[in-house]
């Protein structure tokens, strides 16, 4: 064995040549790694006693990309492009033994390969679309070339890696392996040799490209396919414009232009953001005071208290994980419905083609509904979801402390009550900690961890492992109202209300959004989640909000009863404006004195999320977020704001905090409203010339 580089060894197994890749932890393609395949792929070819190659990987995966760390960095030789002219012009065959992931850049040095075998596990694919970029060493040539076109286009612009038995179906890969990866590779080798197969050269098929060339449908097709999917992001487009110059040039032409198009990308906005946020959603995972090694419980049986909206959607996770899950309901009635709503939602996913009949009835098998509390007994994780009152929670923790396992995690998917009280039912506060699910829960992201000031560091590491196990992206919050997510909501609801009285409509504010990139607006938000929940809560405290109380007294709560800030045709939830929810916000505005105005699209959008910035501030401040980057990972994944514009804290520092914090003040003296105050910190960075992540 012969040590080319820090990372890359060259060994020799009778007159083959494997070449072992080992940069952990993916094996990216940092430039000791290009190096050394470069330098080893030469040393094999100019030894005569090699006739042919094995490229594999040392530990979890094949190489899974280029190093993104590097780019944004000045090129350091090799380029990926040397490597690959270099293996894909070996006079000798070339064969990759693929294990893991082979993603990006890893998979497009498997397709400068003459041959490619991988592991039945092994799993395929250019997620560079998701990092805002389009594969940039030959991907966009050479992938269609051997799988066709509209397969080309679908994985590289869902970016989803496809399976060992897929691959091969499309001709991807030559041979499903089994055993030792190096020995199976040098077998496959020596066939080549035995057999004298040619030199199987990617870039020189045209049979797949033939069938679409002249046939401009085919990408016009795609294009609308996938428009709604793609709206905002730069780099699909991109994508489809390289996969045509594949069609329609040379190779060498086409590789030419990928690169311009390539370029263009990591130069852009988008893709700046969507590789922070690569970044920022792994730094989630990371709590400073407890370390990855801290043991977290073993999650084998989990237990839901209350089967409504929120403990069936929450219950879903679970078996899903395929992790056993007992709902606890406080009557037989409130049981079946919500159960019978889990089988519903399970059966609609069946009847798209998502799930087998087979598959709905193993989840189902693996949730036991039960009025009976003791049946939590023996559950390793108790997450409560009943009614958003304080007394009736502490009242579910006090059962719960005397009826659970003496290391079970309790915990509580509450989303405004304080986690330390309700702790504070039970002689273990150290075992509680917030849950908070978004919902749809089966279907959102987002997980909310609140610490509670006695969580102890097994529980934390408890609920972000289970967190992950159950599919979700769980972030660490502290204690406070609204914890981070709905706490900054807030400030932009508070905005939205003020801005219809002062002239905008709720179409004009919601389509700002929309413009913007989030799924939807604040209005239409509340259309679909039903005005009168708000609505009660407000009669119950005694609050008002004019405009709101006036649409409910009309009974228009939203979708649900075909009205609310607009009105919906029947079956289509698409808003549609309402000249009589003009009228009310007009009588509204009157009756408080308002002149309305023309109000800016610009205006609306400043004063709709630099709040939110504001907010984000005082969260940190107050260490209820641990980092910047997690309030962007909250508001990636639970709200919908755009992955290609960061998440708010990275938005605000790309527009900078001096003129955000400017702006905040001049919306100060024209309103003479301390609610546009700018948080101490917003202003220490703006003063210090900082942005929120450099702090
Ligand atoms: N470059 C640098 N670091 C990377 C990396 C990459 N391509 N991929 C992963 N890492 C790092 C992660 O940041 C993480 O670091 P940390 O432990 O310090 O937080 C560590 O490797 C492990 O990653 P994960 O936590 O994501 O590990 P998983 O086992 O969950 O997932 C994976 C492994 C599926 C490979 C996942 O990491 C992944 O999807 N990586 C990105 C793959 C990708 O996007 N490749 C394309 C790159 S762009 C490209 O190749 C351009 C080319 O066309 C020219
Ligand atoms: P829900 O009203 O739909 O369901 C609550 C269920 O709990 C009801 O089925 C009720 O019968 C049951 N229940 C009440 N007391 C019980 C008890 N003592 N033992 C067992 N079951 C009992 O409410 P929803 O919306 O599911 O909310 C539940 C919790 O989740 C609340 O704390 C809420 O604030 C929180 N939440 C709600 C979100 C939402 O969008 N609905 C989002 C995030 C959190």
């Amino acid at each position: 064995m012969t040590a080319i580089t820090q990372s890359v060894d060259l060994d020799r197994r009778g007159r083959v040549a494997v070449l072992t890749v080992n940069n952990p932890p993916v094996n990216a393609l940092s430039q000791h790694v290009r190096q050394g395949l470069r330098d080893g792929v030469k040393q094999a070819i100019a030894d005569s006693a090699v006739s042919a190659l094995v490229i594999v990987c040392a530990g979890r995966t094949f190489i899974a990309g280029a190093d993104i760390t590097e780019f944004g960095k000045p090129p350091r030789e090799p380029g990926l492009h040397e490597v690959l002219d270099l293996i894909e012009s070996s006079p000798k065959p070339v064969v990759a033994a693929i294990h893991g992931t082979a993603l990006g850049g890893g998979l497009e040095v498997t397709l400068a390969c003459h041959y490619r075998v991988g592991v039945k596990d092994a799993r395929f694919g250019l997620p560079e679309v998701k990092l805002g970029l389009l594969p940039g060493a030959g991907g966009t040539q050479r992938l269609p070339r051997v799988v066709g076109v509209e397969k080309g286009l679908a994985m590289m612009v869902s970016g989803d890696p496809i399976r060992a038995d897929e691959a091969l179906q499309h001709g991807l890969i030559d041979a499903i392996v089994e055993g030792d990866l190096a020995a199976a590779g040098v077998g496959f080798a020596e066939k080549v040799l035995a057999e004298k197969r040619p030199l199987k050269k990617i870039r020189d098929l045209d049979e797949k490209l033939a069938a679409v060339r002249g046939k401009p449908e085919v990408f016009a097709n795609f294009r609308k396919s996938v428009a709604r999917q793609i709206r905002g992001f730069r780099a699909p487009e991109n994508i489809i414009k390289a996969v045509e110059a594949a069609v329609s040039l040379p190779f060498d032409q086409g590789l030419k232009r990928e690169r311009e198009l390539f370029v263009e990308l990591l130069s852009s906005s988008e893709s700046k953001a969507q590789r922070y946020f690569f970044f920022a959603e792994r730094e989630a995972a990371k709590i400073p005071d407890v370390p990855s090694d801290t043991p977290a419980k073993e999650i084998k049986k989990a237990a839901v208290i209350g089967a409504g909206t929120m403990g069936g959607g929450i219950a879903m996770n679970f078996a899903n994980a395929g992790i056993p899950v007992t709902v606890v309901e406080v009557a037989r009635e409130a049981l079946d419905r919500g159960l019978g709503i889990v089988r519903k939602n399970y059966e609609a996913t069946a009847s798209r083609g998502r799930l087998t009949a087979q598959d709905v009835e193993k989840r189902m098998g693996l949730i036991t509904g039960t009025t009976d509390f003791n049946a939590v007994r023996d559950a390793d994780i108790i997450i409560e979801a009943v009614f958003e009152e304080m007394p009736i929670k502490k009242e579910v923790f006090a059962k719960l402390d005397a009826i659970a396992k003496p290391d079970a995690v309790l915990a509580t998917n509450t989303s405004t009550l304080d986690v330390n009280e309700i702790a504070s039912a039970t002689k273990r506060p150290e075992s509680v900690i917030g849950t908070h699910f978004f919902s749809p829960a089966n279907v959102m992201r987002l997980l909310e961890n609140v610490r509670g000031n006695r969580s102890s560091k097994t529980t934390v590491a408890t609920a972000m492992a289970v967190g992950r196990k159950i599919g979700k992206v769980p972030v660490l919050v502290g204690v406070c109202y609204g914890f981070v997510g709905n706490r900054m909501l807030h400030q932009r609801g508070l905005q939205a209300e003020k801005l219809i009285l002062e002239g905008a409509l709720p179409h004009q504010v919601d389509k700002v959004l929309t413009d913007f990139g989030f799924p939807m607006g604040p209005f239409a938000m509340g259309d679909l989640a039903g005005l009168d929940v708000g609505w009660r809560i407000r009669k119950g405290r005694g609050a008002k909000s004019p405009v709101a109380d006036r649409i409910c007294e009309l009974g228009r709560f939203g979708q649900k009863t075909g009205a609310g800030y607009f009105r919906y045709e029947k079956g289509d939830r698409t808003p549609i404006p309402d000249p009589e929810v003009e009228k009310i916000i007009v009588d509204v505005a009157t009756a408080q004195g308002i002149t309305r105005r023309h109000v800016s699209d610009e205006e609306i959008l400043q004063r709709l999320l630099y709040p939110m910035v504001n907010e984000g501030a005082k969260i940190l401040e107050e260490k209820i977020a641990i980092r910047a980057s997690d309030i962007d990972v909250i508001w990636v994944y639970g709200y919908g704001w755009p992955v290609y514009r960061g998440g708010p804290m990275f938005w605000a520092d790309q527009i900078g905090l001096k003129a955000l914090r400017d702006k905040m003040l001049e919306f100060q003296k024209a309103t003479g409203d301390a609610f546009w105050t700018p948080a101490p910190l917003l202003v220490r960075l703006a003063d210090q010339g900082k942005g929120f992540l450099a702090a």
